[in-house]
Parts: structure tokens; sequence; C-alpha cells
């Protein structure tokens, strides 16, 4: 047997294991791809669930210095939507058979945020009689604010950790204002006890980081006995600080190949997790997600955001369909999604299955 037939058939992968899996490129490369759909086909099923994505505010109080809808930057044309408009999303999601939403926005803590959202999960229970998945992206939040929105339905959380290494994680946040990697730990923590299904990740190919590092960000999400990832590529986007870094980083093609990498890992080191297929890679690759599907992950997040905020909402350059509305890319990402060999699992929450065999044990 080949040194990579030997790895692949493994159940637990070394770090030094992992890091020659994640350099892997041309034939090597599909061999990988090949153990990581099988292992999709055998475990989670050769089956995409959708999430209806819901960018509901791009009003942010941090400062990631990769992002462009930073509060430091001021061309951005902030909006918060209207209760009414975030609705008619989620009743596009409903009528369509998406079963689950995720809504999306900035890092806000205030009150005014908080009953926000209140009265938005109310209505949202109201309208799918509790049955719609919801999650939601919105950063870090006191204990108690957590604990409130699960009550109220919320069933779902995503909070990347960005990179799990502390030392990149303060390179990329400056704490002005304050933002700490001792916190975002804690809050996945806080999330995990308050019961949601919790889904972290990383990007990949930014300043600073190495093989090493990815390879400990997939270690992370092992040890932290995570139920679903989000990661891809970094993107650069003019109007950040971490514009200055660029020169010495991967080519984007390349940052596109170890996202595929990171992912086709990861579903053999955890086969039962969620994993998305991120719309950054489709930012790189007009067929990314589909790609990203094909060789493991499961779930795609549609954007269903009104379209005339689309723009402002941009977190690097290209982010895809900022042109489209929620119909189109809805039409898109069917044939996408019967191209990668995939069903769509339509009327179905999606739990991770991960969760839900440690909610039995
Ligand atoms: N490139 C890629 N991903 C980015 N995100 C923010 N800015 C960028 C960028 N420039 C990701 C972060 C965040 C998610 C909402 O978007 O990982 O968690
Ligand atoms: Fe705000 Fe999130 Fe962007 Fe950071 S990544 S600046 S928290 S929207
Ligand atoms: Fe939006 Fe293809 S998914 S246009």
């Amino acid at each position: 047997m080949s040194e990579l037939s030997q790895i692949l058939s493994k159940h637990e992968f070394s770090k030094a294991e992992i890091e020659i899996l994640l350099l892997l490129r041309g034939e090597e490369q599909k061999q990988l791809f090949k153990a990581s759909e099988d292992k999709k086909a055998g475990t989670v099923g050769k089956k995409t669930y959708f999430r209806g994505l819901i960018e509901f505010s791009n009003i942010c109080h941090k400062n990631c210095l990769y992002c462009g809808i930073r509060g430091g930057n001021k061309h951005v044309n902030r909006y918060l939507l209207h209760q009414e408009s975030v609705m008619e999303a989620v009743e596009f999601a409903w009528k369509n058979k998406y079963a689950s939403i995720v809504l999306q926005s900035g890092e806000r803590e205030d009150e005014e945020f908080i009953d926000y959202l209140n009265e938005l999960l109310q209505k949202i229970r109201k309208l799918s009689d509790g049955k719609m998945g919801i999650t939601l992206s919105v950063g870090e939040q006191k204990d108690e604010v957590y604990k409130k929105w699960f009550e109220l339905g919320a069933n779902r959380y995503l909070l990347r950790i960005e990179a799990s290494n502390r030392a990149i994680y303060e390179k990329w946040h400056p704490n002005n204002p304050a933002h700490s990697y001792e916190r975002r730990i804690n809050c996945l923590k806080s999330l995990q006890q308050n019961g949601y299904q919790v889904g972290t990740g990383v990007m990949i190919g930014a300043p600073f980081q190495t093989v090493s590092d990815l390879a400990d960000d997939l270690l992370f999400f092992k040890h932290f006995d995570i139920d679903m990832v989000g990661m891809g590529p970094y993107i650069e986007h003019h109007e950040t600080p971490m514009i200055a870094f660029t020169q010495n980083l991967p080519s984007l093609k390349e940052r596109f190949q170890s996202s595929l990498n990171m992912i086709a890992v990861l579903r053999l080191m955890m086969p039962d997790i969620n994993i998305a297929a991120s719309t950054a890679m489709q930012a790189i690759d007009p067929l990314g997600r589909e790609r990203a599907i094909k060789i493991g992950a499961n779930v795609i997040m549609p954007n269903i955001s009104p379209s005339i905020n689309r723009k402002d909402y941009l977190l690097y350059q290209n982010k895809p369909c900022t042109d489209e509305g929620a119909e189109e890319c809805l039409d898109c990402l069917v044939s996408r999604i019967d191209l990668a060999g995939d069903e769509i699992a339509w009327d179905e929450t999606g739990d991770s299955f991960h969760f839900r065999k440690k909610k039995k044990e």
C-alpha cells in the first residue's frame, strides 16, 4: 500500500498526517477527494441541505482587519432591514421548502438589536409553527442573550473562530474595540451549554497562516466537538487594512485548493458533522460550491436577502449573487447541486447527525 493509501485508511490522523493531506495536489489530491466523497456517501449521504441566508444588517461594532463591513469602513451604506422585509424572505424560504434559515448580521450587543431579534424570532416561530430550523450568526453575545434566543426558537449558531491559533487571531482582530480570543472561546462554550448546535470555522490562506495552523484548526474542531463547520478562502477587500499583506499570500487558486483539501480532510476526521460549501469558494471558482459539495460538504446557504441591500454586504471582493434575487439563486443552485450529483433535501431541517447522536448519548 502506498503511504497515502495507508494514511487514508486510518480513522484518526496525527497532525503530521493532516499536513501531508492538506498539501496534496494533482493525482494524489484526487485520491483524497475520492476517499472523502465515499465517506460522505456512506455517512451523511449524497444529500445537500439548503439554508436560506438572510443578511439582515451590515451594522457592525467590531473591526476585524479583513472584513469589508468592519465598523471602521466609512464607505459602507449601513442598513438594518425592516422586520417585514425579513419576514418576506422567511416566507420565501418556507414556501420553497428550505425548512431552515440563517439570520446573519454584523455584530452589535445593544438592547435595541437584542429586542429586534427577540421579536423576529417570535414572528418566525409563529409563521412556521416552530418547525423551521433557525440559525443565528450574529457574533459574540452575553450568555443570557444566547439563552433567551434559544428559548425563542433559535436552535443553531454559527460563530467562526476564524483562526484557532491565538497569536494569529490577535493579529487579525485588533483590540479596538475590545475583541479577545478568550471571549470567542467562551462564547462557543456558552452556546454549547445552552443547547445550540454549534458551528464554527476559519478563513483559509490568510496572512500569517501556515499549513501547520490549518492542521491545528481541523484538530480544534475535533477537540471542541463541533457540530457544523463553515470555512472558506480568505479574499481581499480593498477597503480593509489586511490588504497591506496581500503580497506574500498564496494565489487565490491556491487558497481555493487548500479550502477543498480542508473540507475533504475534515469530512474524513468528522464524518457525521454538517459542512457548508462557503460562498467565498464561488467567488474564486464559478463552480466552487458544487466542487465543495462533491468532495464532502453537505450544506449550502442560498442567499435570500432582498436584492436592494446585497451590494452593501460585501465582506470581500467578487462576492457572488449580489446582482441576483432569491428566485434566481434558487434556480441556479438547484441545477448546480444536480451537477454535483447530490439530491436536495427539501423540507428537511437537516440537523447535524453528530449533534443528534450526542444528544442520545
Ligand atoms: N474573506 C473571506 N471571508 C471573510 N469573512 C469576512 N471577511 C472575509 C474575507 N475578506 C468571513 C468571516 C466571517 C464570515 C461572516 O465571513 O470568516 O466569520
Ligand atoms: Fe463585523 Fe463579522 Fe465583519 Fe468582524 S467579520 S467586522 S464581526 S461583520
Ligand atoms: Fe446566487 Fe447562483 S446561487 S446566482
